[in-house]
């Protein structure tokens, strides 16, 4: 019998995620699998957790890795926080931004939305007039939307809700570990990201940070949360204190992955880790100016990880992006909603921010436009 996986070759992920996998990260994975309870594992838990204070930059204990995508990580913030009518201010700029509106919606929040265009950041101004109208339960916004290649100014925004009673919601998929993430120095009380993208992991686990004030919340609800799998009271039975208690089997192997892409970045040194993805940005950004080709989103306001880049007229969209895949083992990213064949999206996260692979997606894009 042929085997299906046989076909699976290595291409380079240079698309708005899953990024390019560190082999130590895959030796992680084929590790053998350990009990969700062996106290081995508990121990790599304990690191897993401290790992992850070190790159969102929080002393929050409840900060762990949920079993499922960021996705996952999105609806754990919310569905944790939210009871019915609770007033939420959703800021919007792109698909995940949408995505949380969607989210708080279905879970019968009363969701105001601040609408943003596309390719341009959230204007603190604008939210400053929404927190003078209405007191907000909670005000949710995306750190870098990987839809756009859009950096929204999350601190500036922190510092609007400093003093209040509404909780900030960030999501980190893409920024985290990859750019600064200063979790309490910026005031954010609730945070998730994924792992497949700056964190250079295969997807797969959420990594959830909440704070002491966001978890007595949580503790004070007057109803249950309403999702089992994701509520934050049962899971920190398994990831905290003296005594764990079950709750679900942990991905074992994918918690090993985790660990080991963390132990990189704090290994290399955030700092340094930051630096090595600008860098490759500014090499790409000069690259594309050299072919012609045009950035979407103003240089303040750039993702170093994800880069927005025009189409140029008249050429074929998703010919380029094909024969990128075919003929050179590269795939970049479309764009989406009013963006789909205007932009291309060029991931530079993690373990594929390396100058050696800027210098192949440009050649490999000089080459099939020329054709
Ligand atoms: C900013 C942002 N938020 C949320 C998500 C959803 O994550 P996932 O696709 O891992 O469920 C993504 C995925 O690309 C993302 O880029």
């Amino acid at each position: 019998m042929k085997n299906k996986l046989d076909g699976v070759e290595e291409i380079l992920l240079m698309g708005p995620g899953p990024s390019c996998i560190h082999d130590s990260v895959y030796e992680a994975l084929g590790l053998k699998t350990l009990g969700h309870m062996d106290p081995y594992f508990i121990d790599i838990m304990d690191e897993i957790k401290k790992l992850l204070q070190t790159v969102m930059k929080t002393h929050n204990r409840m900060t762990i890795p949920i079993s499922g995508t960021g996705s996952a990580g999105m609806e754990t913030c919310f569905v944790n926080l939210i009871e019915r009518d609770d007033p939420v201010l959703i800021l919007i700029n792109g698909v995940f931004g949408q995505r949380m509106q969607d989210v708080a919606t279905r879970l019968g929040a009363d969701v105001d939305s601040l609408e943003f265009e596309w390719g341009t950041p959230v204007i603190p101004e604008k939210v400053e007039d929404m927190l003078e109208k209405k007191n907000y339960k909670i005000v949710a916004v995306v750190h870098a939307e990987t839809s756009t290649g859009v950096r929204n100014p999350v601190e500036e925004i922190g510092d609007l809700l400093r003093g209040k009673e509404t909780l900030y919601l960030v999501d980190t998929v893409t920024s985290l570990g990859g750019i600064e993430v200063a979790m309490d120095a910026w005031g954010i009380d609730v945070l998730y990201s994924g792992t497949q993208k700056c964190l250079s992991c295969p997807p797969g686990l959420a990594p959830v940070s909440v704070s002491d004030r966001a978890l007595d919340v949580i503790l004070g609800r007057k109803t249950k949360v309403p999702n089992w799998y994701l509520d934050v009271s049962m899971l920190t039975k398994y990831w905290g204190g003296e005594t764990r208690v079950y709750h679900h089997t942990a991905p074992i192997n994918m918690n090993y992955a985790l660990y080991q892409s963390l132990f990189l970045s704090v290994e290399e040194g955030l700092e340094n880790v930051f630096r090595r993805h600008l860098e490759c940005h500014n090499m790409l950004v000069r690259g594309l100016d050299d072919l012609g080709i045009n950035m979407l989103v103003s240089p303040d306001f750039r993702l170093p990880m994800l880069n927005s880049i025009h189409i140029p007229e008249g050429v074929d969209d998703a010919e380029v992006r094909s024969k990128l895949r075919s003929n050179h083992k590269i795939e970049i990213g479309a764009g989406l909603g009013p963006l789909a064949g205007k932009i291309w999206r060029i991931g530079l996260m993690g373990h594929t921010a390396r100058k050696e692979n800027v210098t192949r997606v440009l050649t490999a894009l000089k080459e099939v436009l020329n054709k």
